[in-house]
């Protein structure tokens, strides 16, 4: 690249004078104090998603701060640039609705403005993934820096942690096992510190993911956002961005069908979020990389998990991070990875597992040779009730409702479900099967974290600690249940399971990952014919909502923007 089409001189404000442009902008660009030294380096943008309606992303000044260091270190300028900011329980209906958007702003700002490098910043669940979707489509050089988990607090002699233990103290107070007093004092301790949820929910898993595919920093994903690796992580992703401009790598190089392939491992292993499914497939997608839920279940099926850490077992970020972190699940699981994946360090992942990078707790990460589980922890079940496939964590469930056949009791909708669940009246025993309708990406809900549905009150009382639940919703990373999410086609869009009707018969079987609905096909067509979309039309509505209804596609395509994809 010549120096003409760096820094500021890049992807100039066109006033038909080039020459105009350029000086125009250096006096603008002076206004801000620079000297002319520094308005002549090349330039590193950071992407900042810090808001604040994102208590996760609460200490990136200062990891701002860190970011620039590194990339004066290296001859760069750094300027930062805002983008929207997803912090995960302050957006309605759900941050999933809002995460292309998030990645449309991502792609069109690095676009759009003069840098020749970026760093990304983000972390909790949406935004790595909506910063990786929109790196892949602008396609500069770009390095993910992670917020980092939040540490663990305490209530009397428990550990606590978010969210996991959020959802383990609500489900007990719904039992009448904790008090109202214990709740309020329990709320004020599952979060205290910045960071991300502090278990291996979506944020930790996308966290995972990105170091895996190479986008951020070997050994970055589990630093704790509080921790002073943090800081150093910051500086150094800054001086690799600004690395990059001398020998650029795209995006594109990084994240390639190997690497996503590698990444599906990773999080196979680590019993990840159900969720990163979604994103992964919509980040693949940007490039043109297919990710089909039959390859997962191929995958899943040679795929040891390895990582202890809730949901699906009993540790936490933080310990995963002292265990030895990614890179130790990645060299435990080497003979299965691709190894000439290309990360941003412009090191292949083989070249980096050579290196011994220290001990190992084992209570933490299990050798591949004695895995905790010694398949995957996700599985994609298909069958006439998701003909496209639908998700389970069976790391995260009992398994001795896997094979299991029971009477539906259908919810209709978040609404209706929140009106029923608890009436003592309600016609339902722990041996059916809950089903929510209209809970999908294109429903009025966009897709919630709902998929998790509440036991009844009934029920929970009597000790119950789990039902079969199956809808079309998704569920957050730090939940567990044997519990059957993304059901594609949705019901909102006429998907088989807009059919079911109390008292239908579903059958479920991980052994062979199948979901069926017991009615014939001709009861089935009946219903077919009769049933309407509850759904406002895209043309009755407006502005971004009406983006989103007329283009987010199925759970098995990412949930992604059908235009988003790459130009044939
Ligand atoms: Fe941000 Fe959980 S709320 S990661």
């Amino acid at each position: 690249m010549s120096d003409k089409e760096q820094g500021l001189s890049r992807g100039l404000t066109n006033y038909g004078d080039r020459d105009f442009s350029v000086y125009l902008r250096n006096s603008f660009a002076s206004s801000m104090g620079y000297s002319r030294d520094m308005l002549k380096r090349p330039i590193v943008g950071i992407a900042n998603s810090f808001s604040g309606f994102n208590n996760c992303h609460r200490h990136f000044p200062e990891l701002l701060d860190a970011v620039k260091r590194g990339v004066l270190m290296e001859g760069g300028l750094p300027i930062e640039f805002p983008t929207i900011s997803l912090g995960e329980v302050f957006l309605s209906p759900t941050s999933l609705k809002f995460r292309n958007l998030m990645s449309m702003d991502t792609e069109e700002m690095v676009r759009a403005q003069p840098m020749d490098a970026v760093v990304l910043m983000g972390g909790c669940d949406k935004t790595v993934p909506a910063q990786l979707m929109g790196a892949a489509s602008a396609d500069l050089p770009a390095v993910q820096l992670v917020a980092g988990p939040m540490m663990t607090s305490r209530y009397q002699e428990e550990r606590l942690g978010a969210c996991t233990d959020c959802r383990r103290f609500w489900s007990k107070y719904r039992a009448k096992e904790v008090t109202t007093e214990q709740i309020n004092d329990i709320e004020g301790r599952l979060a205290t510190t910045s960071g991300t949820c502090a278990v291996m929910g979506t944020a930790s898993t996308m966290a995972c993911i990105a170091e895996t595919l190479g986008m951020s920093l070997p050994g970055t994903a589990a630093i704790p956002a509080v921790h002073a690796d943090r800081l150093r992580a910051g500086e150094e992703s800054g001086r690799a961005a600004a690395r990059m401009i001398l020998n650029p790598i795209k995006p594109s190089q990084v994240m390639t069908e190997k690497s996503v392939e590698n990444a599906l491992r990773v999080l196979l292993a680590l019993g990840g979020s159900t969720n990163a499914i979604i994103h992964l497939t919509a980040v693949a997608r940007r490039l043109g990389i297919p990710v089909s839920l039959q390859k997962l279940n191929e995958l899943s099926d040679t795929t040891p998990v390895l990582v202890n850490l809730k949901p699906v077992g009993s540790n936490y970020m933080e310990d995963f991070f002292f265990a030895g972190g990614v890179g130790a699940v990645l060299r435990e699981l080497k003979p299965l990875l691709h190894l000439d994946t290309l990360s941003v360090t412009g090191q292949t992942l083989g070249d980096r597992l050579e290196q011994d990078e220290g001990w190992v707790d084992r209570r933490v990460i299990a050798k591949a040779s004695e895995p905790l589980e010694p398949q995957g922890g996700l599985v994609a079940l298909f069958g006439n009730l998701a003909p496209r496939g639908a998700i389970l964590k069976r790391s995260a469930a009992d398994k001795t409702l896997f094979e299991k056949e029971g009477r539906a009791v259908v919810f209709t909708s978040l609404a209706d479900l929140a009106a029923r669940v608890d009436d003592p009246d309600l016609d339902i025993t722990k041996d059916d099967f809950m089903v929510l309708q209209n809970a999908g990406p294109k429903s009025e809900s966009g897709m919630p974290e709902a998929g998790y549905l509440p036991l009844p009150r009934k029920i929970a009382e009597q000790g119950v600690k789990d039902m079969v639940r199956i809808s079309d919703a998704r569920m957050s990373g730090t939940a567990f249940g044997t519990i059957v999410l993304h059901v594609a086609p949705e019901a909102s869009v006429g998907g088989p399971l807009a059919l079911v009707r109390n008292g239908d018969r579903i059958k479920l079987s991980v052994k062979e990952r199948r979901i069926e609905l017991l009615v014939d096909d001709a009861e089935l067509e009946s219903r077919r014919a009769e049933w309407v979309s509850d759904n406002v039309p895209p043309e009755q509505r407006r502005g971004y909502d009406r983006l989103y209804a007329s283009e987010v596609m199925q759970a098995d395509e990412g949930c992604d923007f059908a235009f988003l994809g790459p130009v044939d």
